[in-house]
């Protein structure tokens, strides 16, 4: 296999994220490595994604799993070298696979150089100019500039010793860098030349609605104003409009390439009109929606975001993302199984609340969850425009609740005191085969405890067996690529079907019908191109409940 020549190969992609730390350990140090992905490309060719995005595998103090990073042009020791990492590309090239990686633009890592110099210098230096250094408020200069809260606990400012304070939205270990600065600027401009020039196709970019900043009021607004502000030209960091300048020179950057690289913004803007600038061609091209993981288990709540996010989508020439699963959110075999919670924020607090729980209240029923992940990656994997997919979910792993406290990784556990337990049960390595100290992870343990019960979702357990979630994954992916040529969708509005189907055609004639209910539904005449229940569309014709099945009418 060769890359297609097609410029906006993106625009359609099933792109695999791989976490590298949780994938394949090549060396036996219970850490996943860039070896251990290039070792496992042919898995990866014959499930048949088109790109890989690699979650950081930069140095990294891993105070945030890798996304604090120490050199934005480097690789982790831990992880390999340079040199992996192009015999990373070569392979996955080789096999027709483009490779996507993580920029982490809102933050360095505590350890990066910068950061460092930062500290050791003085007040109003340039070294402090290119983070966020205020002065501390009160007659000692001691109480943090404001009352803001970091996203994995505690307040967002760190005292520094000297009357100042630094800003890390996120971990203490990843201080904000300072976007007005052109230093900073140039360096990540460099950064993207770098990996560009490496081969890379195309980039992930984190946080990317947070990086233009404007601290200057006095006294800076409180937490409940920054609230009643919301994202936007008003806030301090949130969706300012100058982050698009940012953007259009990244994108100047990104055009002087042959094909011209795309770049997906993960942005957290709930207004749709707002999240759409992001994605303009002038800008990144594409930005990650993330309402199919919001949003109910409903046909009326998945339709709603599906025509939402397409009209947006072109009305930035863009094409819309898809996600159901990533390194930060309770797997959806597991989270589908949860009872409906309006979607939004409130399903983020149903998914807190029920780890918090051990994963014990409410209770759910794993094979409800798994047949509904299978029939959302089948409508997912329907849909016009790129799907997202993360490392695991094609072997249906569900969320790992039991990880004894001692073994947790995730800043937010730790800095909460346990009271939010973070996203370390999605980030557990992968099984690779049913034996083995990791399962085939590595030659000893994973860095992150497996559970017994990884066993029976092995990879090698699944390879070959009818109806196994590998095989449904591996045979959707390849029916899709006749979906690629147009881009259209049309409702099929039939007053035959109950209303817990969802149904949408294709313009190749093929129809995706889901159905969200409990009881089988009768599908109308068309030949079933594949079904997301093992026990398939019988003679009947009868799609089971939770169960996504695609027809060539016509
Ligand atoms: C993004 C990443 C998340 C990380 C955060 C801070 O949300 O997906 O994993 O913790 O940014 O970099
Ligand atoms: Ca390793």
């Amino acid at each position: 296999m060769t890359l297609s020549d097609d410029k906006n190969w993106w625009r359609t992609a099933a792109v695999y994220q791989i976490y590298p730390r949780s994938f394949a350990d090549a060396n036996g140090d219970g850490i996943g490595d860039l070896n251990g992905i290039t070792s496992r490309v042919d898995y990866l060719a014959q499930l048949g994604v088109d790109a890989v995005w690699l979650s950081p595998f930069y140095p990294s103090a891993l105070a945030d799993g890798g996304y604090d990073v120490d050199d934005h042009r480097d690789v982790d020791p831990r992880l390999g070298t340079l040199a992996d990492f192009d015999r990373l590309v070569a392979a996955l090239h080789g096999a027709g696979i483009r490779v996507i990686v993580d920029i982490v633009p809102n933050h360095t890592g505590s350890g990066h150089k910068w950061f460092r110099e930062a500290l050791a210098s003085p007040r109003g230096s340039a070294a402090r100019d290119r983070y966020v250094f205020l002065d501390g408020l009160g007659d000692d200069a001691d109480q943090p500039p404001s009352d803001w809260g970091a996203a994995f606990g505690g307040n967002v400012w760190e005292p520094v010793g000297d009357g100042q304070f630094y800003l890390h939205l996120f971990a203490r270990e990843q201080p904000d860098l300072n976007w007005a600065n052109r230093e900073v600027r140039d360096d990540f401009l460099k950064t993207l030349r770098f990996w560009a020039d490496r081969g890379v196709d195309g980039f992930r970019v984190d946080v990317a609605m947070a990086l233009a900043k404007d601290l200057t009021a006095r006294p800076l607004p409180s937490a409940a104003e920054l609230e009643r502000i919301g994202p936007g030209p008003d806030h301090p960091y949130t969706d300012r409009d100058e982050v698009h300048e940012i953007f259009r020179e990244w994108r100047a950057v990104l055009d002087s390439y042959d094909p011209p690289r795309p770049a997906v913004g993960e942005v957290w803007v709930d207004d749709p009109a707002r999240r759409v600038l992001y994605a303009l061609s002038s800008e990144l091209g594409q930005a990650f929606n993330f309402d199919l993981l919001r949003a109910d288990w409903s046909a009326e709540a998945f339709r709603a975001v599906v025509a939402r996010n397409l009209q947006l989508a072109a009305a930035a020439g863009s094409s819309s993302t898809w996600v159901f699963s990533n390194h930060d959110v309770v797997r959806a075999a597991s989270r589908l199984a949860l009872p409906a919670a309006g979607g939004g924020d409130a399903s983020y607090a149903r998914d807190d609340a029920w780890l918090q729980s051990g994963g014990l209240t409410p209770a759910i029923d794993p094979a409800e969850g798994l047949a509904r992940a299978r029939a959302a990656a089948l409508f997912m994997l329907a849909l016009p425009g790129s799907a997202y997919l993360y490392q695991g979910e094609e072997l249906g792993l569900p969320e790992v609740v039991e990880i004894p406290p001692a073994a947790r990784q995730d800043p937010t556990f730790h800095r909460t005191g346990g009271a939010t337990i973070g996203r370390d049960g999605a980030r557990v390595p992968l099984p690779w085969s049913e034996e083995g100290p990791s399962f085939g992870f590595g030659s000893g343990p994973a860095h992150l405890p497996q559970p017994d019960y990884f066993q029976t979702y092995a990879a090698s357990r699944q390879d070959g067996v009818a109806g196994s979630t590998l095989e449904l994954y591996r045979a959707a992916l390849r029916l899709r690529e006749a979906l690629r040529a147009d881009e259209s969708l049309a409702w099929v509005d039939d007053a035959d079907l109950p209303g817990d189907v969802l149904a949408f055609s294709r313009g190749n004639g093929w129809r995706c019908y889901s159905n969200f209910g409990a009881a089988p539904a009768v599908l109308p005449p068309g030949r079933v191109l594949i079904c997301s229940d093992p026990a398939g569309v019988g003679a009947k014709r009868e799609l089971p409940g939770n169960a996504t099945a695609w027809l060539a009418c016509g």
